[in-house]
């Protein structure tokens, strides 16, 4: 078997991959709760460089370490000055002599990408500008959980066409899901990128649609996804944004817009009031704190794999 080295994004892992990733989480997550921790990372070492603020990832990357039986380092971004104090590709090869997996979370995705190339460790993307795969996976996992095969669902994320939903999109498609984006006209998904994902849809007769109106975009959806209208390091858009965004608002209209099988989730963090109601994110059927577990499983399923890409494991 041909492993690939990194995690950048989805899309390139193909179909089967997503789909073993998504098995293993689950089986990481049983295996826990049967077994508690294991050492099967015993060994190895994962730093996380991260160039933005993070809860979730953080945790679950350096817990996902720890329950393995690994250790995982915090990078401190500012100090170790990629490009200012030495070159990209002098970190990549200190960093490779050290670590078993390099987690990075940064502006450029194009920085995560080279680093991939540069360094002989994997590299996983814990989100950049254009993409957030380990999220993705974790939408996966909770979304089998709660309505078992995914083929024929349809998941519709409302608000910014931004990383989180390029990423689920790429999930969506390999799940034989129907993807609907519902934004403001001039936030969708980047053309390039609805030019290169669209035939994964095709060729499985999926949708793949942006529907502006939200109300008609979510009707009969399995999922509605809510993120924030402003993604870090787009603060600067807040109040080009404003107003645009307040009818895609997850509330309780919308929600009974989209029938009564609807789930709803959400990455986190959440502007509560903004995006999301409070009635909605602790209602019944709210799945974001159970993906927000998921992020643990899934990312052990993501370090197993490169793990035994590059003979770790
Ligand atoms: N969802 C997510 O990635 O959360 P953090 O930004 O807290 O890591
Ligand atoms: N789109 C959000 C996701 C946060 C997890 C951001 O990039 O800030």
């Amino acid at each position: 078997m041909n492993l690939q080295k990194d995690l950048i994004d989805l899309l390139p892992l193909g179909e089967q991959a997503v789909h073993e990733l998504l098995d293993d989480a689950a089986a990481q997550k049983a295996r826990l709760r049967q077994n508690g921790p294991d050492t099967e990372f015993a060994g190895r070492t994962a730093a996380l460089y991260f160039e933005k603020p993070s809860l979730r990832t953080r945790v679950t990357f350096e817990v996902a370490m720890n329950q393995k039986g690994g250790q995982a380092l915090q990078l401190d971004a500012g100090t170790i000055g990629i490009g200012k104090r030495e070159s990209l590709a002098d970190v990549a090869r200190n960093l490779e002599r050290w670590l078993d997996v390099l987690v990075c979370r940064t502006f450029s995705h194009e920085l995560v990408e080279s680093l991939a190339k540069l360094a002989r460790v994997p590299v996983v993307n814990a989100l950049t500008d254009v993409s957030h795969p380990c999220q993705a996976l974790a939408f996966g996992l909770t979304a089998r959980e709660h309505r078992g095969n995914l083929e024929g669902l349809t998941l519709v994320f409302v608000g910014d066409g931004n990383n989180v939903a390029r990423s689920l999109a790429e999930l969506a498609a390999f799940c034989g899901m129907n993807f609907v984006l519902s934004c403001p006209d001039g936030f969708e998904l980047p053309v390039d990128f609805v030019r290169q994902i669209l035939p994964e849809f095709k060729k499985r007769g999926t949708r793949f649609e942006a529907v502006t109106d939200p109300k008609e975009a979510v009707r009969g959806a399995d999922f509605l996804y809510s993120d924030v209208w402003v993604s870090m390091g787009q603060e600067g858009q807040k109040d080009q944004k404003a107003g645009h965004f307040l009818p895609y608002q997850i509330n309780a209209g919308l929600l009974s817009a989209a029938g009564s099988q609807a789930l709803v989730t959400h990455c986190l963090p959440a502007h509560r009031g903004e995006e999301i109601t409070d009635e909605i994110m602790d209602g019944e059927r709210c799945v974001c704190f159970d993906e927000a577990e998921n992020r643990l499983h899934a990312q052990k399923a993501v370090i197993r794999r490169l793990f035994r890409a590059t003979g770790r494991l």
